[in-house]
């Protein structure tokens, strides 16, 4: 596959997507974008992958939206690039495989919202995060005002929305908005971890639950048990569940083949 400003590879059960345009620390462009879209597509379309990795570089995940290609736009132009955006970006939240966001320096703006689309994120202790957006006179336009506030608590989400303030990775764990943080040396072995709890994990009731938690978040209380009723049901289909539960009468661990 030939990626410029991407690297993909499949790596024992894993679709590890790094972005790969360092003396722009990653800033995102349509380019950018589009090869993201086809990494993740990939991921999606094939049965080896079980869960999918994104990362950057030790200096940064994603420094935001490419402000060079973005300052002489027009409004034409923005929606062009907002719909672009969130289309790549839904087609990452609503991957049915587990997304974990490795983030090490910084997460800013498109960063940060691409990592709001994963459903960890685990931080390096030199990671800083933001949606600095207001002080460049717009507003974040991949999500961020509404998958933040979905996350954080409110106040939380307010500051880093109105004053575009950068926080550090301790004090992103402090208000949920990353799972763990670990020294930067050690923040390849902890995501591997998480891969590895991920792996041996059901594939099916992971993408189930997975499908309810995001459905769920999206409709009324009502739809969301009604969802997560069928999805609970439709598992009492899979042989994973046959085996989950006699393992737990023999008293031995489970071991799931996705089926
Ligand atoms: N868009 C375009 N280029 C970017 C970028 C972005 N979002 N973020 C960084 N870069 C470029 C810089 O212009 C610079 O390029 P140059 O060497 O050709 O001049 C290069 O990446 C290195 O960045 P630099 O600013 O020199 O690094 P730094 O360590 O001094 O500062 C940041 C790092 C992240 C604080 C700073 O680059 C920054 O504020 N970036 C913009 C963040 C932002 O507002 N993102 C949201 C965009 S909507």
């Amino acid at each position: 596959m030939n990626l410029k400003y991407i690297k993909f590879k499949i790596e024992d059960g894993v679709g590890r997507i790094q972005f790969n345009r360092p003396e722009k620390l990653n800033a995102v462009n349509p380019d950018v974008l589009k090869e993201l879209e086809t990494a993740v597509e990939l991921c999606e379309g094939n049965d080896d992958i079980r869960v999918v990795v994104l990362t950057g570089n030790e200096k940064a995940f994603v420094a935001g939206a490419d402000i060079e290609s973005m300052a002489k736009g027009d409004i034409r132009n923005a929606y062009k690039l907002t719909d672009l955006t969130l289309r790549v970006q839904e087609r990452l939240a609503d991957s049915p495989k587990p997304t974990i966001a490795s983030i090490a320096g910084y997460a800013l703006g498109a960063g940060c919202e691409l990592a709001l689309c994963c459903d960890f994120r685990i931080a390096a202790d030199n990671a800083m995060l933001g949606l600095p957006e207001i002080t460049l006179g717009i507003i974040p336009g991949g999500g961020g005002t509404q998958r933040l506030p979905r996350l954080v608590n409110p106040g939380a989400a307010a500051r880093m929305i109105l004053l575009g303030e950068m926080i550090k990775a301790q004090e992103a764990k402090d208000i949920g908005l990353v799972d763990k943080v670990v020294p930067l040396d050690q923040l390849e072995n902890e995501t591997q971890q998480w891969v590895a709890k991920l792996m041996t994990k059901p594939a099916l009731a992971v993408r189930a639950a997975k499908t309810a938690m995001r459905k769920g978040l999206s409709t009324s209380l009502k739809e969301g048990l009604q969802i997560e009723q069928d999805l609970f049901c439709m598992l009492f289909g899979t042989e994973d569940q046959k085996e989950g539960m006699a393992a737990f009468m023999e008293k031995r661990k489970a071991v799931f083949k996705g089926k």
